[in-house]
């Protein structure tokens, strides 16, 4: 089966064709990093306004690349949401146009089960229940997965997203923005412990992520330390910030662990590529559970893994989706 995957939830523009859920005939991405790297962050206006201009030159090269004919296509998958809302409007818009002109099923994906199946996608053999985590810029959260389509949230964040935790201290370190990877970059190898910081604790609720406190901490630190100082300093407040998180974020994951069958955990979403993060998972969780990250290129936000679930969605739902679909900018987990 060939699925066409497009995906425009925040700042990148990406079109994808996917053979059976797994064979990638053709992976674009238009990354607007560059715009909004200007402001520092995610300009909503602005994202959408890019989206306008890039989709159908991503589109076109998506399917030049695969080298199909349209014959071939067997349905046009679009991440629905959860996003911006200018944003997918473009994307939805962009493959319901295709899907009608081309007389194809449409189907809506859900952008966050969509990072968990890029960790899937690379797996023929998978066992459930499993858990799946997903650390991203809008997202954090550990799932029970009963199967593809049906989770239980069991942990998720009461305040920031990780990633924006790491974009919001990266901006304080006065590092570029995305800031999640120039955190890593400079907190290789350096002393994790000259700064003490404390992971968020959220009272009543033991399992879920407060980043908000250690926010409040990275800053106390850069306000105590003389300006002309704060460049040498900064790998080791990386450093501290970077370990505190994830030792926090494997701490959780033992505990929700040990309530389940799981022995397979999938990991998705652009904080995954965080090497030193499946470092920590390696050392602290226990050997004998298999841990499965999404590749470097599909923990990123991509239209692959939104073509790969398009398949497994219109295998179980052949008619696809109403061409009334609506964007959301927010979905349960367990909706389809
Ligand atoms: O999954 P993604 O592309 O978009 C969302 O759906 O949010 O994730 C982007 C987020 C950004 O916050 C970025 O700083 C973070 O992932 N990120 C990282 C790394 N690479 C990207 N965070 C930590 N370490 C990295 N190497
Ligand atoms: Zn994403």
């Amino acid at each position: 089966m060939l699925i066409i995957g497009i995906e425009t939830t925040c700042d990148e523009t990406a079109c994808a064709v996917v053979r059976d859920g797994r064979e990638i005939l053709s992976n674009v991405i238009a990354s607007q990093i560059d715009v909004h790297r200007l402001y520092g962050g995610v300009f909503p206006e602005i994202a959408s306004r890019q989206h306008c201009e890039l989709i159908i030159p991503v589109i076109e090269s998506a399917l030049k690349e695969a080298n199909i004919p349209i014959s071939a296509v067997d349905g046009i998958a679009v991440a629905k949401g959860p996003g911006l809302i200018g944003p997918l409007l473009i994307g939805l818009n962009a493959a319901k146009a295709i899907a009608y002109s081309w007389n194809k099923p449409l189907i809506g994906v859900n952008h966050v089960e969509a990072h968990l199946y890029a960790a899937m996608m690379g797996h023929a053999v998978r066992t459930f229940p499993a858990l799946g985590v997903v650390l991203s810029g809008g997202h954090t959260f550990i799932s029970l997965i009963h199967d593809i389509g049906s989770y239980q949230v069991l942990s998720t964040t009461v305040d920031d997203a990780v990633g924006e935790a790491f974009d919001k201290v990266a901006k304080m370190l006065e590092l570029p923005y995305p800031g999640g990877p120039q955190i890593e970059k400079i907190a290789i190898g350096q002393d994790t412990d000259r700064y003490k910081l404390k992971a968020g604790f959220v009272k009543e609720r033991p399992l879920d992520f407060s980043l908000s406190g250690i926010k409040t901490g990275v800053l106390n630190l850069i306000q105590k330390i003389p300006k002309e100082k704060l460049i040498d300093e900064r790998p080791f407040i990386a450093a501290a910030f970077q370990k505190t998180v994830f030792e926090d974020i494997a701490k959780k994951i033992h505990a929700i662990l040990a309530t389940t069958q799981a022995s397979t955990i999938y990991f998705g979403g652009g904080v995954c590529c965080n090497m030193q993060l499946r470092n920590v998972l390696k050392e602290r969780l226990p050997q004998e559970v298999d841990l499965r990250f999404a590749p470097p290129s599909l923990c990123l936000d991509n239209a692959v893994m939104i073509a790969g679930l398009g398949n497994h969605k219109l295998l179980a739902h052949p008619q696809g989706d109403n061409f009334t679909l609506q964007p959301m900018t927010r979905i349960p987990l367990a909706s389809h």
